[in-house]
């Protein structure tokens, strides 16, 4: 019965693969999964903000940044997240955006950024990571 058993054996190799991709589906589809917030650059009412002012995300998750009105803009942090998170590349266009992902194993706290060009103008914000 070698055929047989060569039978048994590629079914349990079968077997074996469909159960490895269900569980990386049920791990991608765990509520801990990343995930990306928008902030506008410049708010719908024609104001120097960023919309939403303040983010509250968590280690892993993209934020992006959207150009909208009163260009240009930029975003700059403030103290740790400053290298990893900033984008110092001015946006011009409405609708360009560019992403920045909070580093794994960002401390949980409130981290302030600014746009430069507005930063007199009370265009700021805060990230807050939990
Ligand atoms: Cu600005």
């Amino acid at each position: 019965m070698k055929f047989r058993a060569t039978m048994l054996r590629k079914l349990g190799l079968l077997l074996s693969t469909v159960v490895l991709v269900v569980a990386s589906f049920a791990l991608t589809a765990s509520p801990a999964a990343a995930e990306t917030y928008t902030v506008k650059m410049g708010a719908d009412s024609g104001m120097l903000q960023f919309v939403p002012s303040t983010v509250k995300a968590k280690p892993g998750d993209t934020i992006k940044w959207q150009m909208n009105k009163l260009a240009p803009h930029n975003v700059v942090f403030d103290g740790d997240l400053a290298k990893s998170m900033s984008k110092d590349k001015l946006l011009f266009a409405p609708g360009e955006s560019y992403e920045s992902k909070i580093p794994e194993g960002t401390p949980s706290g409130e981290y302030t950024f600014y746009c430069q060009p507005h930063r007199g103008a009370g265009m700021v914000g805060k990230l807050v990571v939990e």
